[in-house]
């Protein structure tokens, strides 16, 4: 039988956070036996805010270690960098000549990000479209993402609607795999709003590459309530709760029998215990990472094959793509 496709990427924006690993990249790497995996990292999405030239580069080599260092295997997956595949633009531009700008226009995370702008570019605003580009280049069945991918996974949707309507059956219809617990890890700073790893406030995020003690302070000068009694409360308690989530994610245990551990004790006793289970998580993640970054060769010799990899599956969809819509190919 054959496997069913995933595709996820990350943009390469500032450094994978926890909300990262916990939402997208731990069930990467659980998805990898089963299914067969491409993995982007998303350089050209990053393209849509501004970037100092050698910092990008340099950052896409570190996210590429760091989704290596996460444990996914390049052996098993298709591990790649978007820009190594021309195709994602190509079927971008193909794919904004049949997307609505109203359906544009409603994309709660260009509202959100061009909010904090005075310069609001095209890009920003066709960024979805190139997602769904980079999903339905592979045919991806399923696509992992945390709760904020929502709604730029239902456009894609929208997208394949559009096209095999104009052109007939042409994509396989994605489908977004959001875990139960972890969608949505909240900053430590701000517990009503997302962490990300964009947040101006480092204490906000946890990196994935972040030293131990830092991971240790801002944890334990994360922004919880006033009370003192151990509960799981989004609402009233949304900091402890969140605290309570990574914990639960991180450790496989129930968030009820971790309350319970902690009756009679006080919330400093959650985050010291907490601070030491994401140092844990973190400190083979972060061995291998600099073990990586040492032989930037290799990472680019691996760069090379998942590029390869991934142009020879993407140029098979986008010559279908091209013929369909009427253009000669050669
Ligand atoms: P990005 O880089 O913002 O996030 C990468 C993945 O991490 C998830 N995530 C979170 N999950 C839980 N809690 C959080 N606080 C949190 N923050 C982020 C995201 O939902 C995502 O799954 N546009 C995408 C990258 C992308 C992509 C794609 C994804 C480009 N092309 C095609 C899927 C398919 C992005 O910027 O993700």
């Amino acid at each position: 039988m054959t496997k069913k496709i995933i595709l996820s990427g990350s943009t390469v924006t500032g450094n994978l956070t926890l909300g990262n690993y916990i939402g997208a990249i731990n069930n990467w790497t659980k998805l990898q036996e089963e299914y067969e995996c491409l993995y982007m990292v998303a350089d050209l999405h990053a393209l849509t805010v501004r970037q100092e030239p050698k910092e990008l580069q340099a950052r896409i080599l570190s996210f590429y270690a760091q989704y290596i260092a996460c444990g996914l295997d390049p052996k098993k997956n298709t591990l790649f960098v978007q820009s190594h595949v021309p195709a994602h633009a190509e079927l971008q531009w193909i794919l904004t000549t049949l997307t609505p700008i109203g359906y544009l226009n409603r994309m709660t995370q260009f509202k959100e990000k061009s909010e904090k702008t005075n310069e609001i570019l095209a890009g920003l605003y066709m960024y979805p479209v190139l997602m769904a580009a980079d999903i339905l280049l592979y045919q991806a069945n399923l696509v992992p993402v945390g709760e904020d991918q929502r709604q730029h996974l239902e456009l894609s949707r929208d997208i394949v609607t559009f096209f095999h309507n104009r052109y007939g059956d042409t994509f396989t219809m994605p489908t977004a795999y959001i875990p139960k617990m972890g969608a949505k890890i909240m900053s430590l700073q701000d517990p009503t709003k997302k962490m990300s790893k964009s947040d101006e406030n480092d204490k906000s995020f946890i990196s994935i590459i972040d030293p131990p003690k830092s991971i240790e302070k801002k944890i334990k000068s994360s922004v919880t309530d006033s009370e003192t009694v151990v509960s799981y409360d989004p609402e009233k308690k949304a900091g402890l709760a969140n605290l309570l989530t990574i914990y639960s994610v991180l450790t496989g245990k129930n968030i009820d029998s971790i309350v319970a551990s902690y009756q009679g004790k006080m919330y400093g006793h959650v985050k010291v215990d907490l601070a030491e289970i994401v140092v844990e998580t973190f400190k083979p993640v972060q061995e291998k990472y600099h073990d990586l970054m040492k032989n930037q060769d290799h990472l680019l010799k691996l760069m090379k094959e998942g590029a390869d990899k991934a142009n020879a599956k993407a140029n098979q969809t986008l010559t279908n793509v091209y013929k369909k819509i009427g253009l000669v190919n050669l």
